[in-house]
């Protein structure tokens, strides 16, 4: 077994605990840490109050998201009242403070998204007593010969990091800073753990990037644009579905589209970040499309897969946003319908450009009430979607039994939505045929077809 690797003795082995926030990178990014340290000797536990090395792999994104985990940090030290525990801090936030964390004196190890590799190394070396940092970025690390180690997943649907890092300058976003330069990870590496996946009985893997469509490999192996590895991916069996996160609206293809509608198993949705309606805050936010652009992408998305399922994400008070500009998004949220939205109020990043140049000038009442204005209309939009969907007959791949009830099973249809009926004869990893009956705003209610 992998983790035993040259140790006799099981009592000698250190147990590893990690917490992971974030997108799904960092989730990917986990099993790579497991991964590493596995293969160096540690054990992995999921009950922190053994473990003798405690860890938060980190969000930087949102400012409530680097508060989650100072809290959190207070509760990793409580642990050290009762035996030696090495703390350590992973991921955004540690790229973001560096050494600020340190200081803090709750922190024995920061080590960001690029440094994975010497974990081993700055946790023999934390054991002489040193606080040890690594937050070097790289040109060129993605983690591409590592085979994560599947955690937290239902064995049916795994996450494969294809990309790392970030080469736009969205004026608002810290993810350039914490996750550095934009690198594609060798394709045939890709198709491997996607091959390797399928074989140990997942049915379901997701390509994950910060902006998946300009992915792009040049080298051993050729040249591979997005769409090209997806139909690498997809031709994998027509038993694996493959879905990929995030599409960025300025680099999304028509290839993209070609390659989706050619196989049956890569799944009809499109997660479509458009940020906000107006163009006077798009240009401030230098997503590089205009609305009319963007809108225009949805029309060509759905005259090519009129079925395909769109969710996106939406930044309400950016700086000096005005109600003309906030009815502007309302407006193409009413337009595009989307199935669902990570809905959020501007948070001001240090260092990012817009906290550079521009103050924070939307109060907190105003963002929140227009993230509320946000989030009431689409509720409405996303019970439409649904409720559009009853009548209709989905494949679905099951994934477990759902969470309220133990007699029915829950799994996802190619647009994402997640269906849920009463099942005893099926299990995880099977495709089922279901005809929806009913709905709320986030779930297809359906029983067997
Ligand atoms: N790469 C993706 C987004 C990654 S970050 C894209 O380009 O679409 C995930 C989401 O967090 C973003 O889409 C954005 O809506 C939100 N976000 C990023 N920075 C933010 C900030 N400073 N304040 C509030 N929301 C932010
Ligand atoms: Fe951030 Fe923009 Fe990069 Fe997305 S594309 S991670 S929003 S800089
Ligand atoms: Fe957060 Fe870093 Fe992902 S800032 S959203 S964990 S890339």
């Amino acid at each position: 077994m992998h983790f035993l690797k040259g140790h006799a003795n099981l009592d000698d082995m250190k147990k590893v605990y990690i917490e992971t926030y974030g997108c799904q990178m960092n989730v990917g990014d986990t099993e790579v840490v497991f991964s590493i340290l596995g293969a160096a000797g540690y054990e992995r536990t999921t009950d922190m109050n053994v473990a003798d090395v405690i860890m938060a792999n980190t969000c930087s994104v949102r400012d409530n998201a680097e508060q989650r985990i100072w809290g959190r940090l207070d509760q990793f030290n409580t642990q050290r009242r009762e035996r030696p525990v090495v703390i350590g801090i992973l991921g955004c936030m540690a790229e973001r403070l560096k050494d600020k964390l340190l200081d803090s004196g709750k922190v024995d190890i920061v080590a960001g998204p690029d440094s994975y590799r010497r974990l081993p190394e700055l946790l023999a070396a934390v054991s002489d007593g040193h606080p040890q940092i690594d937050v070097q970025l790289s040109r060129e690390e993605t983690y591409a010969d590592i085979n994560p180690v599947r955690i937290d997943s239902n064995g049916v649907s795994a996450f494969i990091s294809i990309m790392r890092g970030c080469n736009n300058v969205c004026s608002y976003c810290v993810v350039p800073y914490t996750r550095g330069a934009e690198r594609s990870r060798d394709p045939r590496t890709i198709v491997r753990e996607a091959c390797d996946c399928f074989s140990r009985g997942y049915r379901e893997v997701t390509l994950l990037g910060q902006n998946v469509d300009s992915y792009h490999w040049t080298g051993e192996g050729g040249d591979v644009t997005f769409a090209q590895l997806l139909e690498k991916v997809a031709m994998i069996s027509p038993e694996l579905r493959v879905r990929f996160s995030t599409s960025n609206p300025q680099d999304f293809s028509d290839e993209v589209i070609y390659t989706m509608s050619a196989y049956e198993n890569i799944c009809k949705h499109i997660h479509f970040p458009v940020q906000s309606g107006s163009n006077r805050m798009l240009e401030k936010m230098r997503r590089r499309y205009t609305r009319e652009w963007y809108l225009a992408r949805v029309k060509r998305i759905r005259k090519l897969i009129p079925d395909c399922g769109i969710t996106t994400d939406v930044i309400a008070g950016f700086c000096t946003e005005t109600e003309e500009d906030h009815k502007q998004t309302l407006s193409l949220f009413e337009e595009v319908g989307y199935d669902t939205a990570f809905m959020f109020y501007y948070s001001e990043r240090p260092g990012t450009f817009a906290a550079r140049h521009w103050p924070d000038d939307v109060d907190i009442e105003t963002k929140t009430r227009r993230l509320n204005e946000i989030i009431t209309l689409q509720n409405r939009k996303s019970l439409e979607s649904y409720r559009r969907d009853i009548g209709k007959r989905f494949k679905v791949l099951v994934e477990g039994p759902s969470k309220k009830n133990p007699s029915e099973l829950c799994g996802r249809a190619s647009n994402n939505k997640m269906c849920v009926w009463p099942d005893t004869a099926h299990k995880a990893g099977d495709y089922v045929e279901v005809e929806v009956l009913d709905c709320t705003s986030a779930t297809l209610l359906c029983r067997l077809a």
